[in-house]
């Protein structure tokens, strides 16, 4: 083969490559809601029966054949059935869907004497974004809490003022397939970011939610400043107790010289 040829090859194999991906359906759907998957094959095949497998496990969810009619797995009885019944042009629906439900989808085709000829279909499933944020101060230092519920995962980013921080991260995978990531942020001597804003950007389904607060300007909230002003409240008051009580016993006194 020459060098052109070559060449020539390779763009065609990536070519057909981009063709294929785009075939692949890629569709989108909520924790709980409804997906139909189809599958069209076209030409003339003498096709006896089609069968419905999730691509990773290699589970067969459902077939169809005149002979057999439908079959519906054990484990998917109820909530999935053919909702187009042809040989060559089949559709099956999923309810109430889970994130168990997410990936991929194979039809088969059993075709005499090809053999069994294969389709793809994916698609995704997502619970919408809820998300959170809020801080404490103790001692003078702020921790300020971010948690984003959704599927699939989320990712937390801070916007915060310049000032030596640390994060944490934990993500929690709930019993129903859904994920809790909680982001937290330190900072020592709060007094810093007072009256200033920290954001929490949370990006899920490539679009990005921001979450807001205002720290509280409150430094005389925190306890040590709290005591300290209660201290010099209680010098003040006695002070000025003192100074009324000599300052009267003076005029008494000068009183009782003078008469
Ligand atoms: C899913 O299908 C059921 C039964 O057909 C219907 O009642 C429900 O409204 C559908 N849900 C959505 C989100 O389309
Ligand atoms: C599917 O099969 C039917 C009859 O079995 C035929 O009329 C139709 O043209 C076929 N469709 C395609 C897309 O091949
Ligand atoms: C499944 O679909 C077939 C064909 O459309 C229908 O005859 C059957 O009643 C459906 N089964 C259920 C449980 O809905
Ligand atoms: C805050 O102070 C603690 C205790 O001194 C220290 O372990 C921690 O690293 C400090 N954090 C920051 C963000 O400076
Ligand atoms: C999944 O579980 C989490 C935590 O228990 C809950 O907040 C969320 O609403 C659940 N999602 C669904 C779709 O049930
Ligand atoms: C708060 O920050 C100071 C340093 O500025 C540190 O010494 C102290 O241990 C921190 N307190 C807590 C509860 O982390």
């Amino acid at each position: 083969m020459t060098c052109q040829g070559l060449i020539l090859t390779v763009v065609f194999v990536m070519l057909c490559r981009a063709e294929a991906d785009t075939v692949i359906q890629k569709k989108v759907v909520e924790v709980g809601g409804n997906v139909t998957l189809s599958c069209l094959l076209m030409g003339s095949y003498d096709i006896l029966q089609v069968t419905w497998q999730k691509t990773n496990t290699r589970e067969n969810l459902a077939t169809y054949s005149v002979s057999k009619g439908v079959t519906v797995a054990e484990t998917y009885r109820g909530r999935l059935n053919f909702t187009r019944l042809s040989l060559n042009d089949t559709a099956i629906t999923l309810w109430r869907v889970g994130i168990q439900d997410d990936g991929c989808y194979k039809c088969l085709f059993n075709t005499f004497p090809t053999g069994a000829i294969p389709q793809d279909t994916c698609f995704t499933v997502y619970e919408q974004l809820r998300g959170s944020l809020h801080y404490i101060i103790s001692e003078g230092n702020l921790t300020a809490t971010c948690s984003a519920n959704a599927w699939p995962r989320p990712v937390i980013s801070w916007i915060v003022p310049k000032a030596q921080s640390e994060k944490t991260e934990e993500v929690v995978t709930h019993p129903n397939g859904t994920l809790s990531v909680i982001s937290k942020l330190y900072v020592n001597r709060s007094t810093s970011l007072a009256g200033q804003l920290l954001i929490c950007r949370v990006r899920h389904m490539e679009k990005d939610r921001d979450y807001s607060v205002k720290v509280e300007d409150g430094w005389w909230f925190s306890v040590p400043w709290l005591l300290a002003t209660a201290a010099l409240l209680i010098v003040f008051v006695v002070l000025v107790l003192t100074v009324v009580c000599w300052r009267r016993r003076r005029k008494k006194q000068s009183e009782s010289k003078a008469s």
